[in-house]
């Protein structure tokens, strides 16, 4: 199978083919990932959530960052690896984040960075571009910004908030980014972003006419039980699946039909 690079990913959008992404937090689930063909394989720090149970993306560090896409790089063979920077390891300063975008791919096997933000973050992004480092952006509902936002809401609906939008999209693009997340906007907002672009937008949220389309691989799999946005879909009932398989081997457990003969030595 051929590699996923940059520039294999903006002939998609040439060719006007879908491009698929998902999330991925450890080696397993990122060789099923890898496997099932996902061009890009996101380390979101929606591991914060989904793997170690914070309420938001917030308390996620660089060094589970880190870690977790260690496990990652070495399931995946195909997918483009992208790594979410988490909070606080790029807004401080551009060296702060030259120095940890840096580390994803020195340390880590990551192909590539995603950081959210539009205007604010552009000589950051200009940086990291400039220093080798192929860099993803993240506009919309960045979820590094729900306390700013008042909690997790569609954004770009006023027409002058989709102006903003559109114009930190271009700056993104100016900037050097290889492409670009769009979460929760309205579908037109995604068209008229997509369409401006030379770059691929990804969605999540952000209506049909993106370039390519993510979610978070626990709600795909039906594993998460808490959230439920109206954006999501599931793909598999891993949840249901998991607890019935389990409920059977407490019972085969307590019934002594497991370990039978052939499980044992
Ligand atoms: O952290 C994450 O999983 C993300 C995707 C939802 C785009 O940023």
């Amino acid at each position: 199978m051929e590699k996923m690079t940059v520039a294999k990913l903006r002939e998609k959008k040439n060719r006007k083919e879908r491009i698929t992404m998902l999330t991925a937090y450890d080696y397993t689930f990122a060789r099923m990932v890898d496997e099932a063909g996902a061009d890009v394989v996101l380390v979101g720090d929606s591991l914060g959530m989904v793997v170690l149970g914070h309420s938001t993306t917030l308390p996620v560090t660089m060094e589970d960052m880190l870690r977790h896409t260690q496990a990652v790089c070495r399931g995946v063979s195909r997918g483009m690896v992208v790594a979410d920077m988490p909070f606080l390891s790029y807004q401080a300063s551009e060296e702060d984040a030259l120095r940890n975008a840096g580390r994803f791919l020195k340390e880590t096997g990551a192909e590539g960075v995603k950081l959210e933000g539009g205007r604010s973050i552009q000589n950051t992004v200009r940086r990291l571009v400039e220093s080798g480092i192929p860099v993803m952006g993240h506009l919309g509902l960045t979820p590094q910004s729900v306390h700013a936002f008042g909690g997790y809401k569609v954004q770009g609906k006023t027409e002058e908030a989709a102006r903003k939008l559109v114009e930190d999209a271009r700056a993104l693009q100016e900037a050097g980014c290889f492409s670009l997340v769009l979460e929760c906007v309205p579908a037109t907002l995604g068209k008229e972003i997509t369409e401006a672009l030379q770059i691929p937008t990804i969605g999540i949220g952000a209506g049909k006419y993106c370039d390519g389309q993510v979610l978070v691989l626990y709600d795909a799999l039906g594993l998460s039980t808490d959230l439920h946005p109206k954006f999501v879909k599931r793909f598999a009932g891993l949840w249901d699946a998991g607890i019935e398989g389990l409920k059977r081997y407490m019972s085969e457990v307590k019934d002594g039909a497991f370990p039978s003969d052939e499980h044992s030595f």
